[in-house]
């Protein structure tokens, strides 16, 4: 049993966990079409896993007896041109929804809702990963170049790394 504010803010959660698939669906079809079928990869694995952190939520609610409230998902904004430029709004999201989970694991001790954050700390560590990897990305596009040769190779990086992420049912062939 978890209360009705922290029902309403997990709820508001799995709209942000949607929107991140939504976003990073838009990422994926956007480097398709630029021809970086490695990136493109990494982005739609990325979604599946974003799909996956929603569900996760989901199946809490309901396992705590509670409404699950599915809202709009919002359009992702037009992608920009460039990788160094998609990897940086990916860093500047996942660092939004960092602060998101951090206010929820706030908000579940100031209840002393000791199950709320349990289930909250695999997402805190989650989201340590996540930023690293994409800062990781980030600085190996500074390093190598976010175009010609570099960027061959940081896109079969991308497309290897895909394969050990998520199942993307709908990831192009690498
Ligand atoms: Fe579900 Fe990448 O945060």
């Amino acid at each position: 049993m978890i209360s009705d504010a922290m029902r309403t803010r997990l709820n508001e959660q799995i709209n942000h966990e949607l929107y991140s698939a939504y976003l990073y669906l838009s990422l994926s079809a956007h480097s398709e079409r630029a021809n970086l079928k490695g990136t493109a990869a990494w982005f739609m694995a990325k979604h599946s896993e974003e799909m996956t952190h929603a569900l996760k939520m989901y199946r809490y609610l309901l396992d705590q007896d509670a409404d699950v409230t599915l809202a709009t998902v919002h359009a992702p904004p037009v992608s920009p041109d460039g990788v160094l430029a998609m990897f940086e709004d990916t860093l500047a999201h996942e660092r939004s929804v960092t602060a998101g989970i951090n206010d929820l694991v706030d908000h579940a001790l100031s209840e002393k809702d000791h199950a709320t954050n349990i289930f909250l700390q695999w997402f805190v560590t989650e989201q340590i990963e996540e930023e690293a990897t994409v800062n990781d990305i980030i600085g190996r596009l500074k390093l190598f170049g976010d175009q010609g040769q570099g960027l061959l190779m940081i896109d079969n990086e991308l497309g290897a790394a895909a394969k050990t992420m998520a199942p993307a049912a709908a990831a192009p062939a690498a």
